[in-house]
């Protein structure tokens, strides 16, 4: 009898709290969703040289293996067939069960020199709805960005977009400045207020001083926030500059999704145990990474 109720009762709080947040099938299996990582990964010239480096590719399926979402930057490749090897690699060496899907830019650049960025994604936790490649009437930027907006049914943050920029060093200032307008533009075209920016912004160092950031537009506005602080630093080897960046809004719903702690650089070599020319060899930056909250019911 006693026992009876001691099930009865949390059995009935537990109806009644389905009842409340509605359709019970629907929430079977999003409850307690684990979290996804997402990366941004400046692979150094990567094409046919780098793919065709026995040394190189495992370390790059373990790294790339990492992530659920990673925008990689710097693919110059004209066949533009490389990128595509390697996820295949990937896909077949590592998480069989949860394969990427990929999608790839047009060949940006002024010059003959042209670099492509990728989203590699797993459909198994998230979905691309729309892409956006910037129109840069003004002709601002060298590789203008490529964004991608994504829908996951197993984050609490169903919507979001990314906004990938590999700025060219030499005009770091000039690109990262104009990065309100290309957030503002991307923001209405999504129809989200939830947009990361990401990506290798060279925004340190000989390309940006101290004087020049604090002057930044995206600086000097507070409602956006720098994830990757100024004293890090995402490059290999004996330079430390805090180049690639994560940028959001404060009043988007990322700084709540955000795992605490989650944001990081990726120190490949150290985490792999690689020589410093077998690190050299795979690029001169880290990745940088975050996890967002799965969703959860209770
Ligand atoms: C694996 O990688 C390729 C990249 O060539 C991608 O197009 C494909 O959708 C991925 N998934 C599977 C199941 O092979
Ligand atoms: C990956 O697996 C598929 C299917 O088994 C195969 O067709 C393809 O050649 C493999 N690719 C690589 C790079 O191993
Ligand atoms: C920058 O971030 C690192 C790593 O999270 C942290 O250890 C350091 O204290 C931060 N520095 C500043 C100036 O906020
Ligand atoms: C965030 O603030 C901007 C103005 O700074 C506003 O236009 C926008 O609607 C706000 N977004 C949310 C989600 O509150």
């Amino acid at each position: 009898m006693g026992r009876g109720i001691h099930v009865l009762v949390p059995l009935l709080l537990w109806v009644g709290l389905l009842t409340v947040r509605g359709d019970v099938s629907e929430l079977d299996g999003l409850r307690d969703q684990p979290p996804i990582r997402i990366g941004a990964f400046n692979i150094q010239i990567f094409g046919k040289n780098k793919f065709n480096d026995p040394g190189v590719v495992p370390e790059l399926v373990k790294i790339l293996s990492r992530y659920d979402i990673v925008l990689v930057q710097e693919i110059r490749d004209s066949s533009e067939t490389y990128i595509h090897k390697l996820v295949d690699v990937v896909n077949n060496s590592t998480r069989q069960d949860e394969p990427f899907s990929l999608v790839v830019s047009q060949r940006l650049g002024r010059s003959t020199s042209k670099e492509q960025y990728a989203y590699l994604y797993r459909q198994k936790y998230v979905n691309v709805v729309a892409q956006y490649q910037y129109e840069d009437t003004q002709d601002i930027f060298e590789r203008p960005p490529y964004s991608v907006k994504f829908h996951s049914d197993v984050l609490e943050m169903h919507e979001f977009g990314i906004i990938g920029l590999h700025t060219k060093p030499d005009a770091a200032f000039t690109e990262i400045d104009a990065l309100n307008v290309v957030y503002d533009e991307v923001e209405k075209r999504f129809g989200t207020p939830n947009i990361l920016i990401a990506g290798d912004l060279n925004a340190d160092c000989s390309y940006l001083s101290r004087t020049k950031m604090s002057a930044l537009s995206i600086r000097q506005d507070s409602d956006y926030r720098w994830l990757i602080n100024d004293s890090q630093d995402t490059t290999v080897g004996s330079t430390d500059c805090a180049y690639d960046r994560f940028i959001v809004k404060r009043n988007s719903s990322w700084l709540d999704n955000i795992l605490p702690n989650s944001v990081h650089v990726f120190l490949y070599d150290d985490e792999l145990q690689l020589t410093e020319d077998l690190a050299g060899s795979i690029s001169d930056h880290y990745p940088i990474e975050l996890q967002l909250r799965g969703k959860c019911e209770f």
